[in-house]
């Protein structure tokens, strides 16, 4: 068994949890992720799997941990090698893996297919995370094909197969000191780049010079990379006016004009932790009165989420809240029609805001900017209860949405996207609105870990003059 104590990272602690939790005769088998690569033989940068890291800490690909329900664990790993790592860089190696990652023994990954049926035979129960890894059922196939070849041996051949995401997630959506630690200072990096942005913008249009979305988005990498963020933890959106209103718009290279709004959703991967920021600002510094107007509603509801946002709530409660104040807030400016919906109840049950709010107010977030967690309450999955959506005409299972709990972090980011029509004011149209911040559940409320950027307008306003 592991000492966890002995190895001051909390990797080792993780490897136990999970061991605990497979039961003696278990066996646990965790690929990183494969290098991609991007055109001939130039690779994407890389990145780790999530859930590898979680437990390893370890960040080269061709990687894979193999965990025992004894709480073994062994690392395969790219050997050592002079010519690759002249060229590719310098590799931990199988013999430096104990001491550097606590694992119990560590092999070339050169070694992978002869030791894995070995590693396999007599485990009652194999665990592996389903529907991850392109090929790996395959792999194990072939694999437990080899164990079964020796069942007349005596060898036993696993009867069980596991999904390990189930495991793995219930325990990521509980981050730990060190996990915040890691996001409260990747939101502080990506508050900073927003910031940055935002004051590019209004000096440059104040020099009279063409902005473009490129030059807002270089500020953001600039301010990522110069903090030591190692990535954007998703690509930036950029957007330069009725481009708001493309939910998945990309940095373009759009012009910034004086009297539009720009919307900003970006955040920055940490030492493997994202953080996902969104502001929406005027251009030029001054918000004008039907930007002014929406973007006020925007962040009351906000502000009603936030509230919701406490243990024991329901993970819908946060979206339920700021859609209330949306609905209502449409209904008074007139972009939701009082003649068809007279009250709130009645636009709401008709999802009447969903033509300018499409989206959810919030998701997991961690490793992974959309993170891995059930978002139904795990003792309740057992009461669906079917329904037809009214506007898609899916049929959806609602099941009790999970309840929140200290630890667990999530983002809030309604916002409001009124594209041109005969049935909203003019005033409106092409204005696309997001204000989005993350949230750590406490002991009773939540911590906003991006609030090194304002949301107030009079706030922004301030910032953004010379
Ligand atoms: N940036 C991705 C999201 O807000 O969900
Ligand atoms: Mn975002
Ligand atoms: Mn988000």
């Amino acid at each position: 068994m592991i000492d966890a104590m002995s190895h001051p990272t909390p990797y080792a602690a993780r490897r136990a949890r999970v061991a605990a939790q497979l039961g003696p005769d278990a066996i646990a088998l965790i690929p990183t992720a494969p290098a991609r690569p991007r055109n001939r033989d130039s690779d994407h940068p890389y990145r780790h799997d999530s859930y590898f890291y979680y437990l390893t800490g370890f960040t080269e690909p061709d990687a894979w941990l193999v965990l025992t329900g004894d709480g073994r664990s062994t690392l395969f790993c790219p050997p050592k090698d002079l010519e690759r790592e002249i060229w590719d860089g310098i590799r931990l190696g199988p013999e430096a893996a104990p001491a550097a990652l606590g694992v119990d023994e560590a092999y070339s990954v050169h070694e992978l297919n002869a030791r894995l049926p070995g590693l396999l035979e007599n485990r009652r129960s194999l665990w592996f995370p389903f529907a991850i890894h392109e090929g790996l059922s395959a792999r194990v196939d072939g694999w437990l094909q080899q164990v079964r070849a020796r069942v007349r041996y005596g060898a036993l051949c696993p009867g069980e197969q596991h999904d390990l995401c189930r495991v793995l997630d219930e325990l990521r959506l509980i981050k730990d000191a060190g996990e915040l630690a890691t996001m409260r200072r990747a939101g502080q990096i990506s508050a900073a780049a927003h910031v940055r942005a935002m004051q590019r913008s209004a000096a440059m249009l104040r020099a009279g010079q063409d902005v473009r979305e490129y030059h807002l988005e270089a500020e953001l990498l600039h301010e990522f990379r110069q903090h030591g963020a190692q990535s954007p933890a998703y690509p930036s959106i950029v957007a330069a006016g009725a481009n708001a209103c493309v939910l998945h718009y990309r940095a373009g290279d759009a012009a910034i004009r004086a009297g539009e709004l720009v919307l900003i959703d970006a955040g920055c991967e940490l030492d493997g932790y994202a953080s996902d920021i969104t502001r929406t600002f005027p251009a030029d510094g001054r918000f004008a009165g039907p930007q002014r107007a929406l973007y006020e509603l925007v962040l009351a509801s906000q502000q009603a989420a936030i509230a919701a946002t406490r243990p024991g709530a329901r993970f819908t409660d946060p979206h339920e809240a700021a859609v209330r104040v949306l609905t209502q807030g449409m209904l008074d400016l007139g972009l939701i029609d009082k003649g068809q919906h007279g009250t709130l109840e009645d636009a709401i049950a008709h999802r009447a805001y969903f033509a300018h709010y499409m989206h959810r107010t919030g998701h997991w977030l961690g490793m992974d900017v959309h993170d891995c967690g059930s978002y139904v309450e795990p003792g309740e999955v057992g009461q669906p209860s079917p329904r037809r959506d009214p506007l898609s005409g899916e049929l959806i299972q609602d099941r009790p949405s999970r309840i929140l709990r200290p630890g667990m972090v999530l983002t809030i980011e309604p916002g409001l996207y009124v594209r041109p029509s005969e049935k909203v004011p003019s005033a409106f149209w092409n204005i696309g609105i997001r204000i989005e911040d993350n949230a750590v559940v406490t002991a009773d409320g939540c911590e906003l870990l991006s609030r090194g950027v304002p949301v107030e307008p009079d706030a922004i306003e301030a910032l953004m003059r010379p």
